[in-house]
């Protein structure tokens, strides 16, 4: 069991699979941002996740999610998918939905049954203007696939105040007849995203948002659940609220992350890594350097976001960009 200091028991893995991707969203992998793709030796293997996976699963991890850059881009996820589908372990995938569609059959003979697909505006210009890419049709189409498929789909939308703060009620109107959990989540800094504390959209603001339109009641959230859920009576779906920036969860954190080139992050902030890939390749025994890696966990945000984001400097946060760590 890996457990660290605060007796917060970690037994899901996010493994980064790539960080590549085929969007260009503003708060994650803007066209500007500077790019140094871990190519070839640098990322992991599918053998070599497939090596590191056993020896979280060997203590106690029982949910791996995959995620990017863009997990669905990388050309071996099929594989890792399959490796990943023999231990005893929840898979779950993030994706930008863009290539769903060919992995329908590959999800279901692995038993992946819940997908999270981001998809930040249901309107086709403003879903450009924020990606840089025309594939909003698309990614609607691959989300109908997946309800057809009776995959469970959450909806991530990360709310920027000024770009898609109007749209809230029009993802809450989606969940009436479609049994969907569309979760808004506020604008998280990270290195290169252009964060501004007058971009975030908070918690509070959304809630009174969609109370003008909609009457809503609280329901029960699980221990290890990262967001806020609420149901408008008689919708099929729910809608849900990540509240990093207003209301962390770190209290009741299990998370660890794996990044595309082998590094463990014990937390979405955190400042250090620790180099699995390296040790692994070394032959070292990994396990050790897993248990030391939680057992530093600091106990909220990384250590590293101290004051309400008001008062948040950015320049002191020392952090990958998103598209490096996976969300
Ligand atoms: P479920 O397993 O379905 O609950 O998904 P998830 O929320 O763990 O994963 P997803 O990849 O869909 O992430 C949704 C949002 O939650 C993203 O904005 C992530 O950055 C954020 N998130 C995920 N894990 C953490 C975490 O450990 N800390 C914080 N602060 N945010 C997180
Ligand atoms: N703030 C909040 N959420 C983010 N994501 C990516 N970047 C940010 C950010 N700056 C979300 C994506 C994706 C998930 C994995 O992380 O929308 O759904
Ligand atoms: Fe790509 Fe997801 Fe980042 Fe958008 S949020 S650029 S889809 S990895």
């Amino acid at each position: 069991m890996l457990t660290d200091r605060f007796n917060r028991i970690h037994d899901y893995l996010r493994i980064s699979l790539t960080d590549k991707c085929n969007l260009r969203c503003s708060y994650c992998n803007p066209p500007d941002l500077l790019k140094d793709h871990f190519k070839g030796l640098r990322r992991m293997t599918a053998q070599e996740i497939d090596q590191i996976v056993c020896a979280f699963v060997k203590e106690g991890v029982k949910k791996i999610r995959l995620t990017g850059g863009e997990p669905l881009v990388r050309k071996d996820t099929p594989e890792i998918i399959e490796r990943l589908s023999k231990y005893p372990v929840e898979v779950a995938i993030s994706t930008n939905g863009v290539l769903l569609h060919n992995y329908v059959d590959i999800f279901t003979k692995a038993g992946i049954r819940s997908i999270n697909v981001s998809l930040d505006s249901l309107k086709r210009e403003k879903f450009f203007a924020i990606t840089k890419r025309d594939e909003f049709n698309l990614i609607l189409n691959n989300i109908y696939l997946l309800l057809q498929n009776d995959f469970r789909v959450k909806i991530n939308v990360v709310v920027m105040k000024g770009v898609n703060d109007d749209e809230l009620n029009d993802f809450v109107s989606l969940t009436k007849h479609l049994p969907l959990h569309v979760r808004f989540i506020e604008f998280m800094p990270f290195s290169g995203n252009a964060w501004s504390r007058e971009k975030v959209f908070s918690y509070q603001e959304m809630l009174h948002h969609i109370s003008t339109k909609y009457q809503f009641m609280k329901l029960e959230d699980s221990q290890h659940d990262t967001d806020k859920k609420y149901l408008v009576p008689g919708h099929e779906g729910a809608f849900a609220i990540i509240s990093t920036m207003t209301q962390p969860f770190c209290g009741r954190c299990n998370r660890m992350r794996l990044t595309a080139d082998g590094k463990m992050k014990n937390c979405l902030f955190s400042k250090t890594e620790m180099d699995i890939l390296s040790a692994l390749r070394k032959g070292n025994d990994i396990i050790p350097l897993i248990k030391q890696c939680v057992w530093m966990k600091e106990e909220k945000l990384g250590g590293q976001i101290k004051t309400m984001y008001g008062e948040l400097d950015t320049t002191k946060i020392n952090n990958r960009s998103m598209i490096h760590i996976g969300g």
